[in-house]
């Protein structure tokens, strides 16, 4: 059977960090309400880099720690809700920056913070069936973008950045072990950014506030639910308990959530990785550049299970198990 192995893990922050007493003159905010209300003490903000520039840098480094060349590529999956243009994809962006084969195939998925999961599924259905045997995938956004700098209760929340993993198709029990990815669109207005573009002349009415809007108090009460129950499903499948677990990554939204996933879980600490408080929720980048530190600093090796668990506009909410 095949199954889609992770060979290698890559991610990429812009430069220019904001911490919270940058805030401060920004909005009228404190470093104290957002540490203790968030977790969150900084976060990573783009000046000169688009979204698929820092897809393409996060690929990149994916890539050269799989020890893969761009002919080797025959599928991108990018998931972002932040791409610098309608069309082309994001990923068709990536294939031409880092000089992928013509005639693999490129294509974007939007299912906000829960995009690389997204991504993950369906890439692994592509490997599972044959039809890609090295894939990449990627999770971006640039929410700097779209986030309202003059409201406090979204802007303190949220950072630019990437993260990416290649898959290869392999016989064994390492890779991707299951991926389940939900949504409920009912509950849209609990979190969404309307288009960018211009309304059409055509148009009676254009409803258009551009910037993103939560209401946070609901949308939190959501997320420990519904990743409460997506965490769920991915042990049951793969008949875990929370002792084979090496390390639980979430979507790093809050604290105060991923505290609550944890307890429920009856996880200790040091088997739940966090990383908010330096780069802030990177929506779709936050798991994948979760995972890359965690491989790179030594926290997972060969042979571990790890479990991701993400939440985000849609509403959608997604968990995967893997074996590294
Ligand atoms: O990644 C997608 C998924 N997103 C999430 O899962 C986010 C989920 N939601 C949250 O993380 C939290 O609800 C927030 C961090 C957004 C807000 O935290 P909260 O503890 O739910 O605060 P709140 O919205 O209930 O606001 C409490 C108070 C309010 O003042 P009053 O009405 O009590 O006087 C707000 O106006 O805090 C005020 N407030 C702020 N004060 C200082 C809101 N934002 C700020 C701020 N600085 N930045």
């Amino acid at each position: 059977m095949l199954r889609a192995r992770l060979i290698g893990t890559g991610s990429h922050v812009p430069k220019k960090i904001l911490t919270n007493h940058d805030l401060e003159k920004l909005v009228e905010t404190s470093d104290d309400w957002i540490s203790t209300r968030t977790g969150i003490r900084q976060r990573h903000i783009a000046v000169d880099e688009t979204t698929s520039d820092m897809a393409a840098k996060a690929a990149k480094n994916a890539m050269k720690a799989a020890g893969v060349s761009p002919r080797d590529i025959d599928l991108i999956v990018v998931g972002t809700v932040t791409p610098e243009m309608c069309f082309p994809s994001t990923a068709c962006f990536v294939q031409s920056q880092l000089g992928i084969k013509s005639g693999a195939a490129a294509f974007d998925v939007s299912a906000a913070c829960s995009g690389f999961l997204y991504a993950l599924d369906v890439a692994d259905r592509y490997i599972r069936t044959g039809a890609a045997a090295k894939a990449l995938v990627i999770g971006v956004d640039r929410f700097s973008r779209i986030v309202d700098w003059k409201d406090r209760s979204t802007c303190v929340l949220f950072g630019d950045g990437a993260g990416a993993v290649v898959l290869s198709a392999e016989k064994g029990t390492k890779g991707v072990l299951s991926c389940h990815i939900h949504s409920d669109g009912r509950h849209w207005e609990m979190l969404y950014a309307d288009s960018p573009c211009p309304p059409s002349p055509f148009e009676e009415k254009h409803i258009s506030s551009r910037y993103l809007k939560m209401n946070g108090n609901e949308t939190f009460k959501i997320a420990v639910r519904t990743m409460g129950q997506a965490i769920g499903e991915a042990m049951e499948t793969n008949g875990l308990t929370p002792e084979d677990i090496s390390l639980l990554i979430p979507h790093q939204a809050n604290l105060r959530i991923i505290n609550a996933i944890r307890d429920r879980l009856k996880l200790p600490d040091d088997k739940v990785y966090t990383n908010l408080d330096r780069y802030g929720n990177t929506s779709a980048g936050s798991i994948p550049l979760a995972l890359d530190e965690a491989v790179r600093d030594g926290r997972v090796k060969g042979g571990d299970i790890i479990l991701f668990v993400s939440f985000g506009g849609g509403l959608t909410w997604a968990s995967s198990a893997v074996r590294l």
